[in-house]
């Protein structure tokens, strides 16, 4: 069964804590938090009080996405806000061997995140150093765009690279994930799916991580 973190992006910042418990009492397994710094992105989302505020209500792992330049200046912060998993992106990252030293260093997992353009084959060398691959479906930035078709490719080779090197890097996809796309998805290699707006302009968002889980 695939892992699901629903992003809190998409949730109603009026209602964090219900829509946190509503998260804690659904079959989500994490909990993505989207930060965004208008520089790495074009979009401010929001910052580490708001996921230490998150991290106070959760009784399920805080899934923290660094959209954001200089991320080594701020994985601790995010660690004492909460994080389990800390991914960054791979185009941010000038050292990223170093990176993921520091977030291991901090007992978190460490992630990374690949923008659509980035090449799998760019991570073979930090494949046993990377506990969770982000691959992005969108261009980072914004929740509810469309799902570009050349990730189902992108997923394939992943998998085929974590084999070759037997490596137990969870393979995660983020952006325009839907009841569509999530069973092609897992066939592919997909471990864990991210679902902002599918999940929560859904009439019933509980019903519907219940059926992204079972897909
Ligand atoms: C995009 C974010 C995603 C976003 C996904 O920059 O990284 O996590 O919240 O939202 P949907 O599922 O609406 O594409
Ligand atoms: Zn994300």
């Amino acid at each position: 069964m695939p892992i699901i973190s629903p992003s809190i992006l998409a949730a109603d910042f009026a209602n964090l804590q219900r829509d946190v418990e509503m998260l804690n009492n659904s079959n989500a397994d994490w909990i993505h938090i989207d930060i965004m710094d208008g520089v790495f992105v074009p979009n401010i989302s929001f910052g580490i009080p708001v996921t230490k505020a998150i991290n106070k209500h959760a009784s399920k792992p805080l899934d923290v996405h660094l959209m954001i330049e200089n991320p080594e200046n701020y994985v601790e912060q995010f660690k004492k806000a909460g994080a389990e998993y800390i991914s960054v992106h791979y185009e941010a990252c000038k050292h990223l061997h170093r990176n993921l030293q520091q977030i291991k260093s901090l007992d978190c997992k460490a992630g990374v995140a690949i923008n659509p353009h980035t090449n799998v084959s760019l991570l073979e060398d930090t494949i046993n150093e990377i506990d969770l691959v982000c691959v992005m479906s969108v261009n980072p930035g914004f929740g509810g765009q469309k799902f570009i078709e050349n990730t189902y490719a992108k997923v394939s080779k992943l998998k085929e690279i974590i084999l070759k090197n037997n490596a137990s890097t969870l393979i995660e996809i983020d952006g325009g994930v839907n009841a569509e796309n999530a069973r092609p998805l897992l066939d592919a290699g997909a471990d864990a799916l991210v679902a902002g707006s599918f999940v929560f302009n859904s009439s019933n968002p509980t019903d519907t991580i219940q059926m992204l889980k079972s897909v």
